[in-house]
């Protein structure tokens, strides 16, 4: 499969690619070749691709071919670019990279890396008991052949309770256990969405949720969240869902990833109401569900309002308890849930017993346990909003009241420039674009504080270095971008 970037795509994906003024100017040919090798890290361009000639990019970007000469050399030497004569260039990496748990492509020798680009806390002490727990009880399972397509049925009782207790009644038959929220998405939006379908999502989204939908070949329409609270403004998203009628649409109303924003009760109620008056089915993510911060009221589940079998709810383990145990689960009717896990046969079959029963054992020690993280959160927020507030103060964020991450708005459109700047002083930042469509939203950063705050506070630091580095030579040739969400 040969696919190809033509100069004028490749040219909006680099943005502002230039040299950056101040101390660290490199030549331009440089500037370029970096700023190929960042897209290339954070996943907007694709590996195996050929890249426009080096005529066709000249004139895209509006510079010499000598330069576009001198990065595709400099490309070739660090092993991001393979060339054969006649043929072209396509895009590769170098053998010392792996994927990085955010996805993205990164050196082997990243060791003293903070890495911003994760929003997932660490394992809570509580895990190793209940992995213990959970062997304990596995010889009750080993006499079947251990395939659950819907999930075993303890942890599916226990994902209905809690969902109940919530105030929306489930039973198990309406649970379907996954490897993790993201699995279930990508089954959901098999069974869901034909290839090509329309879909509606916020912008800023979650990345790996538009990867899903690319991977669906989605025609995506976007409704832009502000940074201020509330975040979305209901006149457009209904204006939006009435006008664009799309097939499903994929919300993240609890603590949205990456503005943190909690969608009202209200909202809820008119967004359920207009999708189903359009014939829109609405994907509600909840992964962050679980993780309000500073006593916040959770308004009811978005599924609470729906009397029509639109609203398919995901949710799962990973930001209150764990990612690496890959557990998630979709919440709908039983029928759509029987239809998902015949879908699911030709995936993966089923989610692992022992890793289930390990969820089974948590899950009856929620309260504690999630407790316990949101004290972590609030006193990690604090101490990263206090950095920013201190080394930053241009920088506009809104006080996240749960979830795991702030969504800055930055002093100018450098949040790709910035991040390369970064990653070469140890901290990994997934820039503003990875969270949009067409290279939009540079303007934008998002910071996680999963990690412990003497990190946060190394890492503010470390960005603010880079980022008045920058301005060595003055701001004024960022231009607005196009577009700003
Ligand atoms: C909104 C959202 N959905 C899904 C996921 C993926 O979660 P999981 O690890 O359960 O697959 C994440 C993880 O960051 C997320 O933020």
């Amino acid at each position: 499969m040969t696919s190809q970037v033509r100069g004028v795509q490749l040219a909006r994906l680099l943005g502002q690619w230039h040299a950056l003024p101040g101390r660290r100017r490199s030549p331009d040919y440089a500037a370029l070749a970096g700023a190929v090798r960042g897209l290339l890290a954070d996943g907007r361009l694709p590996l195996g691709v050929r890249l426009p000639a080096e005529r066709e990019l000249a004139e895209a970007l509006k510079i010499s071919r000598t330069t576009v000469t001198a990065a595709y050399r400099e490309l070739r030497e660090s092993g991001h670019l393979a060339s054969r004569r006649g043929a072209g260039s396509w895009t590769m990496l170098p053998g010392t990279h792996r994927v990085a748990s955010t996805g993205l492509w990164t050196p082997l020798d990243d060791r003293d890396m903070i890495d911003l680009g994760v929003a997932a806390l660490a394992a809570p002490p509580e895990l190793l008991p209940a992995a213990r727990a959970a062997a304990e009880d596995l010889p009750r399972y080993l006499g079947g052949a251990g395939y659950h397509p819907t999930g075993i049925i303890e942890l599916r009782e226990a994902v209905a309770r809690a969902y109940t207790d919530r105030g929306l009644p489930t039973s198990p038959d309406q649970i379907m256990v996954t490897n993790g929220t993201q699995h279930a998405l990508d089954l959901v939006l098999r069974l869901a969405l034909a290839p090509g379908g329309n879909v509606l999502v916020e912008a800023p989204s979650y990345p790996n949720a538009l990867a899903a939908l690319a991977a669906r070949r989605a025609r995506i329409t976007t409704h832009g969240l502000a940074v201020e609270e509330p975040g979305w403004d209901a006149d457009l998203l209904l204006g939006g869902l009435r006008q664009a009628r799309p097939k499903l649409a994929y919300l993240i109303p609890d603590f949205q990833n990456p503005t943190g924003h909690l969608m009202s009760a209200a909202l809820r109620e008119r967004v359920v109401a207009t999708a189903h008056s359009v014939g829109t089915d609405l994907v509600v993510d909840e992964s962050f569900v679980d993780l309000p911060l500073d006593g916040t009221m959770l308004p009811p589940p978005t599924a609470s309002f729906d009397r029509h079998s639109r609203v398919v709810t995901i949710g799962g383990m990973s930001k209150p308890f764990w990612g690496g145990l890959r557990i998630g689960w979709v919440r709908a009717s039983a029928p759509q849930v029987q239809r998902l896990a015949a879908a699911r046969v030709g995936v993966d079959m089923a989610s692992p017993v022992l890793d289930q029963l390990v969820a089974v054992h948590l899950l009856a020690d929620a309260p504690a346990i999630v407790a316990a993280r949101q004290a972590q959160l609030t006193a990690q927020r604090d101490a990263l909003l206090a950095a920013l507030a201190q080394r930053l103060p241009e920088w506009r964020v809104t006080v996240p009241h749960g979830g795991v991450t702030l969504w800055a708005e930055l002093d100018g459109p450098i949040s790709s420039a910035l991040s390369r700047a970064a990653e070469e002083v140890g901290v990994r930042l997934a820039p503003g674009p990875r969270f949009g469509l067409d290279g939009t939203l540079e303007r934008f950063l998002r910071l996680p504080f999963t990690l412990p705050a003497a990190d946060l506070v190394e890492a503010v630091g470390r960005i603010a270095a880079v980022r008045y580095d920058l301005d060595r030579g003055g701001r004024s040739q960022w231009r607005e971008p196009a577009v700003i969400a």
